[in-house]
Protein backbone atom coordinates (compact mmCIF):
# COMPACT_ATOMS: atom_id res chain seq x y z
CA UNK A 1 0.00 0.00 0.00
CA UNK A 2 1.64 3.37 -1.30
CA UNK A 3 0.24 6.56 -1.01
CA UNK A 4 1.14 8.10 -3.25
CA UNK A 5 1.95 11.21 -2.15
CA UNK A 6 2.58 14.12 -4.46
CA UNK A 7 4.74 16.33 -2.71
CA UNK A 8 3.86 19.13 -3.57
CA UNK A 9 6.56 21.77 -3.60
CA UNK A 10 5.41 25.25 -3.77
CA UNK A 11 7.92 27.07 -3.04
CA UNK A 12 6.73 30.80 -2.39
CA UNK A 13 9.33 33.01 -2.42
CA UNK A 14 7.88 35.95 -1.80
CA UNK A 15 10.35 38.43 -1.77
CA UNK A 16 9.00 41.56 -0.24
CA UNK A 17 10.48 44.16 -1.86
CA UNK A 18 10.46 47.16 0.98
CA UNK A 19 11.02 49.24 -1.99
CA UNK A 20 7.34 51.57 -1.42
CA UNK A 21 9.32 54.78 -1.31
CA UNK A 22 7.07 57.72 -0.17
CA UNK A 23 7.53 60.04 -3.15
CA UNK A 24 9.44 62.74 -2.09
CA UNK A 25 7.58 66.10 -1.82
CA UNK A 26 7.90 68.19 -4.90
CA UNK A 27 10.43 70.85 -4.32
CA UNK A 28 8.70 74.18 -3.00
CA UNK A 29 8.69 76.56 -5.90
CA UNK A 30 11.11 78.89 -5.43
CA UNK A 31 9.83 82.61 -4.84
CA UNK A 32 12.11 84.86 -6.74
CA UNK A 33 10.79 88.11 -6.22
CA UNK A 34 10.54 89.55 -9.47
CA UNK A 35 13.79 92.14 -10.07
CA UNK A 36 12.44 95.12 -9.50
CA UNK A 37 13.43 97.48 -12.00
CA UNK A 38 15.83 100.66 -11.06
CA UNK A 39 13.16 103.62 -10.38
CA UNK A 40 13.24 106.31 -12.41
CA UNK A 41 15.49 108.95 -11.95
CA UNK A 42 14.03 111.56 -10.38
CA UNK A 43 13.92 114.79 -12.61
CA UNK A 44 15.27 117.29 -10.26
CA UNK A 45 15.13 117.16 -6.83
CA UNK A 46 13.25 119.98 -4.80
CA UNK A 47 15.48 122.97 -5.23
CA UNK A 48 16.35 125.02 -2.86
CA UNK A 49 16.44 128.29 -4.66
CA UNK A 50 13.58 127.29 -7.18
CA UNK A 51 13.89 130.11 -10.22
CA UNK A 52 10.97 131.04 -12.71
CA UNK A 53 7.14 130.67 -11.91
CA UNK A 54 6.38 128.55 -8.72
CA UNK A 55 2.71 128.28 -9.80
CA UNK A 56 2.17 125.23 -12.01
CA UNK A 57 -1.11 123.20 -12.73
CA UNK A 58 -3.72 123.54 -10.16
CA UNK A 59 -5.54 120.36 -11.38
CA UNK A 60 -2.82 118.21 -10.71
CA UNK A 61 -1.81 120.30 -7.61
CA UNK A 62 -5.48 119.33 -6.54
CA UNK A 63 -4.90 115.81 -6.90
CA UNK A 64 -1.71 115.66 -5.40
CA UNK A 65 -3.30 117.89 -2.41
CA UNK A 66 -6.31 115.31 -1.98
CA UNK A 67 -3.71 112.43 -2.02
CA UNK A 68 -0.85 113.81 0.59
CA UNK A 69 -2.47 117.08 2.42
CA UNK A 70 -6.29 116.47 2.71
CA UNK A 71 -5.48 114.26 5.99
CA UNK A 72 -4.53 117.31 7.99
CA UNK A 73 -5.50 120.00 6.17
CA UNK A 74 -8.72 118.48 4.72
CA UNK A 75 -10.27 117.95 1.72
CA UNK A 76 -11.65 121.49 0.68
CA UNK A 77 -8.02 122.78 2.57
CA UNK A 78 -9.80 124.51 5.53
CA UNK A 79 -7.27 122.96 8.08
CA UNK A 80 -10.15 119.97 9.00
CA UNK A 81 -8.70 116.82 8.05
CA UNK A 82 -9.42 113.58 9.97
CA UNK A 83 -5.71 113.92 11.91
CA UNK A 84 -6.11 117.58 12.52
CA UNK A 85 -7.94 117.75 16.06
CA UNK A 86 -4.65 115.47 16.93
CA UNK A 87 -2.31 118.36 15.93
CA UNK A 88 -1.34 121.55 17.83
CA UNK A 89 -0.84 123.86 16.43
CA UNK A 90 -3.68 122.82 13.81
CA UNK A 91 -3.06 122.70 10.40
CA UNK A 92 -3.34 125.73 8.30
CA UNK A 93 -6.02 126.69 6.58
CA UNK A 94 -5.44 127.23 3.22
CA UNK A 95 -8.77 128.88 2.16
CA UNK A 96 -8.12 131.77 4.48
CA UNK A 97 -7.42 134.24 2.32
CA UNK A 98 -5.57 137.07 4.79
CA UNK A 99 -2.97 134.05 6.00
CA UNK A 100 -2.43 132.98 2.62
CA UNK A 101 -1.89 135.99 1.05
CA UNK A 102 1.28 136.98 4.28
CA UNK A 103 2.59 134.09 2.52
CA UNK A 104 5.19 134.15 -0.52
CA UNK A 105 5.05 131.78 -3.30
CA UNK A 106 9.28 131.15 -2.10
CA UNK A 107 8.24 130.52 1.19
CA UNK A 108 5.24 127.96 0.58
CA UNK A 109 7.43 125.93 -1.56
CA UNK A 110 10.29 126.12 1.20
CA UNK A 111 7.30 124.58 3.68
CA UNK A 112 6.10 122.27 0.79
CA UNK A 113 9.46 120.69 0.46
CA UNK A 114 11.82 121.27 3.54
CA UNK A 115 8.51 120.99 6.01
CA UNK A 116 7.28 123.18 8.67
CA UNK A 117 10.36 123.10 10.91
CA UNK A 118 12.37 124.57 8.20
CA UNK A 119 10.58 127.71 8.42
CA UNK A 120 10.31 127.79 12.55
CA UNK A 121 6.78 126.26 12.69
CA UNK A 122 5.59 123.41 13.42
CA UNK A 123 7.27 119.35 12.40
CA UNK A 124 4.17 117.69 11.75
CA UNK A 125 3.92 120.05 8.19
CA UNK A 126 6.43 117.44 7.04
CA UNK A 127 8.98 117.93 4.79
CA UNK A 128 7.37 116.54 1.21
CA UNK A 129 10.35 117.34 -0.81
CA UNK A 130 11.48 113.45 -1.11
CA UNK A 131 7.74 112.70 -1.74
CA UNK A 132 6.57 115.08 -4.64
CA UNK A 133 8.95 116.32 -7.46
CA UNK A 134 9.52 120.20 -8.13
CA UNK A 135 6.88 119.70 -10.14
CA UNK A 136 4.52 118.72 -7.55
CA UNK A 137 4.92 121.28 -5.51
CA UNK A 138 4.73 123.97 -7.86
CA UNK A 139 0.93 121.96 -8.85
CA UNK A 140 0.04 122.37 -5.20
CA UNK A 141 1.32 126.24 -4.85
CA UNK A 142 -0.72 126.99 -7.30
CA UNK A 143 -3.70 124.67 -5.82
CA UNK A 144 -3.32 126.61 -2.74
CA UNK A 145 -3.74 129.79 -4.09
CA UNK A 146 -6.78 128.94 -6.08
CA UNK A 147 -8.07 127.67 -2.50
CA UNK A 148 -7.30 130.77 -1.09
CA UNK A 149 -7.89 133.30 -4.14
CA UNK A 150 -4.36 134.60 -3.38
C1 LIG B 1 0.42 115.31 9.31
C2 LIG B 1 -0.42 116.45 9.03
C3 LIG B 1 -0.09 117.32 7.83
C4 LIG B 1 -0.02 116.95 6.52
C5 LIG B 1 -0.24 115.56 5.92
C6 LIG B 1 0.26 118.14 5.78
N1 LIG B 1 0.36 119.21 6.60
FE1 LIG B 1 0.66 121.13 6.08
N2 LIG B 1 0.57 121.70 7.99
C7 LIG B 1 0.35 120.86 9.07
C8 LIG B 1 0.37 121.62 10.29
C9 LIG B 1 0.16 121.08 11.69
C10 LIG B 1 0.59 122.96 9.92
C11 LIG B 1 0.68 124.16 10.84
C12 LIG B 1 2.11 124.47 11.17
C13 LIG B 1 2.20 125.62 12.14
O1 LIG B 1 1.36 126.49 12.10
O2 LIG B 1 3.18 125.61 12.91
C14 LIG B 1 0.71 122.97 8.48
C15 LIG B 1 0.95 124.11 7.73
C16 LIG B 1 1.01 124.16 6.36
C17 LIG B 1 1.21 125.36 5.58
C18 LIG B 1 1.39 126.78 6.14
C19 LIG B 1 2.85 127.01 6.43
C20 LIG B 1 3.11 128.28 7.12
O3 LIG B 1 4.19 128.84 6.90
O4 LIG B 1 2.28 128.75 7.92
C21 LIG B 1 1.20 125.00 4.27
C22 LIG B 1 1.37 125.91 3.06
C23 LIG B 1 1.00 123.57 4.24
N3 LIG B 1 0.89 123.09 5.53
C24 LIG B 1 0.92 122.84 3.08
C25 LIG B 1 0.78 121.45 3.07
C26 LIG B 1 0.75 120.68 1.85
C27 LIG B 1 0.81 121.27 0.46
C28 LIG B 1 0.63 119.38 2.22
C29 LIG B 1 0.57 118.16 1.34
C30 LIG B 1 1.68 117.98 0.44
C31 LIG B 1 0.56 119.34 3.67
N4 LIG B 1 0.66 120.60 4.14
C32 LIG B 1 0.42 118.18 4.40
C33 LIG B 1 0.14 119.51 9.00
C34 LIG B 1 0.15 118.74 7.87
Amino acid sequence: MTRALAALLVAGLLVACGGEKSSAPSPPAATTPAPTPSPPVTPAPAANAPSGSLRGNPEAGKALYQQYCATCHGPGGKGDGPLSATLNPRPANHTDHVFMAGLSDEHLYQVISKGGASVGKSPMMAPWGGVINDQGIKDLIAFLRQLSST
